[in-house]
């Protein structure tokens, strides 16, 4: 395939080597506002906008994924495969399972694991155990802790459903998964078939455990800050 792609309508070169990739694509233009310097709008296929920029002095872009493992398959695939797209770090938002973790904590995802079947398509002969880049994942560590951020690094979930019926999210607490997400083990998949790297940090946007907590406005917008910041440090 060459590009324009079908889902993303830039040129060769229009990406930097690393994409930081939140689900909204209203948070990816806010990120390009706020954070990036000289931003340029380089993709709004279907309204998922996608900017290049630089952050201090790095040229750094930033393009939404939309919900879900299938549509995150579809443009991590094509930025890796298609655009030389290097790395890639989403950002998002987690349900937190696990007992320690509170709103506004950070999640950094070593591994995913799914209730999906996107592994399904490379026919191995057992479970694939989609990881992050561990290069990636050293460096988000050290500047989470440089900056002080509350945080927890280990495996998550990455659901197909968002209302389940069967209630199943605390069953994955008992193997030490410490939230539940939507995306990251289709992207650490196309990450491994494509030999590129991908990280997944996210913020605990709501908890099982501790259902009754409540992020203000401004707690949410500080904790997003933080996790953004600690992208684009690492980008
Ligand atoms: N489930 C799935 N995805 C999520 C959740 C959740 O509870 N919270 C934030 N993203």
């Amino acid at each position: 395939m060459s590009i324009p792609t079908p889902h993303i309508n830039a040129k060769a070169g229009d990406f930097a080597e690393t994409v930081l990739m939140p689900g909204d694509p209203k948070r990816s233009q806010m990120i390009a506002e706020k954070f990036l310097e000289d931003a340029v709008l380089v993709n709004d296929v279907r309204g998922v906008q996608g900017y290049t920029g630089t952050y201090k002095g790095k040229r750094v872009s930033v393009m939404a994924s939309g919900m879900g493992q299938p549509a995150i398959g579809i443009y991590s695939y094509e930025l890796f495969a298609f655009y030389d797209v290097k790395n890639i770090i989403r950002i998002g938002s987690c349900g937190s399972i696990d007992e320690e973790l509170h709103l506004k904590d950070i999640v950094i995802a070593q591994a995913a694991c799914t209730n999906g079947f996107y592994a399904s398509q490379y026919n191995l002969p057992g479970t694939y155990a989609p990881i992050a880049s561990y290069e990636l994942l050293e460096k988000a560590v050290n500047e989470a802790r440089a900056k002080g951020y509350k945080f927890k690094v280990g495996n998550i979930l990455s659901s197909d459903t968002f209302y389940d019926d069967a209630e199943s999210a605390m069953d994955w607490c008992k193997m030490g998964v410490l939230g539940i997400e939507m995306e990251s083990a289709a992207l650490y998949c196309n990450a491994a078939r494509l030999g590129k790297n991908a990280l997944c940090i996210c913020t605990v946007s709501d908890s099982f455990n501790h259902p009754d907590e409540i992020m203000t406005a401004e707690e949410r917008q500080n904790s997003l800050t933080q996790m953004i910041e600690l992208a684009l440090e690492i980008a």
